[in-house]
């Protein structure tokens, strides 16, 4: 057991790199997080298998198997808070939520982006900053508020665009910068070094 650590409760859609990331980082007894449990909108997310892997509990909530977005999002809300936790991060979750569930979870809820936010919110981060022509890119980590990738920055990480890049080799080198910077933003949640502004 690990008393004292921050609780983080993953969210995932997909491949689940950034779960992995954080998984390992969790794996440390001085990482100052724990991932008590994961939740995939997928069944056949591949990022299920880290979860299993580390031997952290998932759940699959199959957003196909509800009526409405609003009933989707109150059985995520009722599992995660059964799990109680402290933070709640999402690991390439690519549901967009409620309101009311962004509001629920407001000052707990936090967001990796492949982007520098404000800059390139939305689908495809990387080739809408290959066509911008931007000299540098990167990633944010986010709290999560009504609003796609807004929300304020916790922490962010630039990564250089180099001349011939393509979306895929953008993605990847983004990505590299990703798995450090997740577990670094949710070290900097535990310490208290960062917290949500309120007011
Ligand atoms: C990551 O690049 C993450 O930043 C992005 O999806 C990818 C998920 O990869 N998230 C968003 O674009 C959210 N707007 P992963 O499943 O391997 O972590």
């Amino acid at each position: 057991m690990s008393a004292g650590r921050l609780r983080v409760a993953a969210l995932i859609s997909g491949r689940g790199s950034n779960l992995k990331a954080l998984l390992d980082a969790a794996a440390d007894p001085a990482c100052p997080f724990e991932i008590v449990h994961v939740f995939s909108n997928r069944p056949d997310a591949g990022g299920l298998a880290h979860a299993a892997a580390a031997g952290v509990p998932a759940t699959v909530i199959d957003h196909k198997l509800f009526a409405s977005r609003e009933a989707f999002d109150m059985a995520l809300d009722d599992a995660l808070a059964a799990v109680r936790p402290d933070v709640v991060a999402f690991a390439g979750f690519m549901r967009i939520l409620t309101n009311a569930f962004v509001e629920r979870w407001r000052g707990k809820a936090v967001n990796i982006h492949p982007s520098l936010l404000p800059l390139f919110k939305g689908l495809h981060p990387q080739r809408q900053a290959l066509a911008a022509g931007v000299a540098v890119s990167g990633c944010t980590v986010h709290w999560v508020t009504p609003g796609v990738d807004e929300g304020p920055v916790i922490a962010r990480a630039e990564v250089p665009v180099l001349h011939g890049d393509t979306e895929d080799a953008l993605a990847a080198r983004i990505l590299v910068e990703e798995h450090r910077l997740y577990p670094r933003a949710l070290a900097m949640i535990a310490s208290g070094a960062a917290r949500f502004p309120e007011g």
